[in-house]
């Protein structure tokens, strides 16, 4: 029997304690999976963003389960050494017992090794069974797109003392229902602190300044490939270096030395 040489989530939360940051970022396919792998990434995250960057929708809201299970396992092919996880998409964990047939999907089909569940509060019922069962979790806190529509727009959240109050508490409370890892996107810098400092699985941010354990980004953002107005915590990597995969290796580098995010793309 063959034992996986990849990194697991103990790896991950030993990383937090040893003070070495996590990079993180998206992937939709085994050819850019094989070119991240290879740089040094260490999680790659299918995330629902497939449904705007590869298949041109304006929101993530239309992207399914299927969609996700396909595009999990194309990643999953493509990856040797970094943690996979995939996204639930859209209306997938309306209820626990859908959010459990949902990961199993993604588990067993698609070959995710952790999924990520956005919500707080209303989600610790969901993120109990799947641990449960023997499904490592990934919470998601601050800007939801998968909420979107009730948000009005794509804004920085927790700026107020209460809201900043409520995404503390509901971190807490993910991190006690058994939640081993955290996304918090689009957050103030002071409050990601706060909170990586007060729960012991690692946080993971975009837009949510640099005392966050690890950082994440839209692959296409730090290729400087998305067309439009980029929001200010996006990097482009690909200027200045010759190529993807030396993209990518610059972009692990300035995660782990701590030089990116900087305060020019924090809130
Ligand atoms: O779908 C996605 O790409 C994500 C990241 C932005 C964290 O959830």
């Amino acid at each position: 029997m063959k034992l996986s040489e990849g990194l697991t989530v103990t790896e991950l939360k030993r990383f937090k304690q040893e003070g070495e940051k996590i990079a993180c970022l998206t992937a939709y396919d085994a050819t850019f999976a094989s070119t991240l792998d290879t740089a040094g990434v260490d999680v790659l995250l299918v995330g629902d963003s497939l449904a705007m960057v590869v298949q041109g929708q304006s929101t993530t809201l239309p992207v399914t389960l299927e969609d996700m299970v396909y595009h999990t396992a194309c990643v999953n092919r493509g990856r040797k050494r970094a943690l996979l996880i995939a996204d639930l998409p859209f209306m997938t964990c309306w209820s626990p017992e859908t959010a459990l047939q949902s990961a199993a999907g993604l588990v067993q089909q698609g070959g995710a090794e952790m999924v990520k569940l956005e919500g707080g509060r209303h989600r610790l019922e969901a993120v109990r069974l799947l641990v449960q069962e023997g499904i490592p979790v990934c919470g998601h806190l601050g800007l939801l797109p998968q909420s979107i529509h009730r948000l009005g727009g794509y804004k920085v959240q927790g700026t107020d003392p209460h809201d900043a109050e409520r995404l503390l508490e509901e971190a807490c409370l993910l991190e006690e229902a058994g939640v081993d890892l955290l996304v918090l996107e689009c957050i103030p810098a002071t409050l990601a602190r706060a909170i990586t400092m007060e729960i012991s699985i690692p946080t993971i941010g975009i837009g949510a300044g640099p005392d966050c354990d690890g950082q994440v980004l839209v692959l296409y953002d730090m290729l400087g490939v998305t067309a439009g107005k980029h929001p200010r915590f996006v990097k482009n990597f690909l200027a200045g270096t010759e190529d993807i995969g030396g993209a990518v290796a610059a972009y692990v580098a300035e995660v782990k030395s701590g030089q990116f995010p900087s305060r020019q793309h924090s809130y």
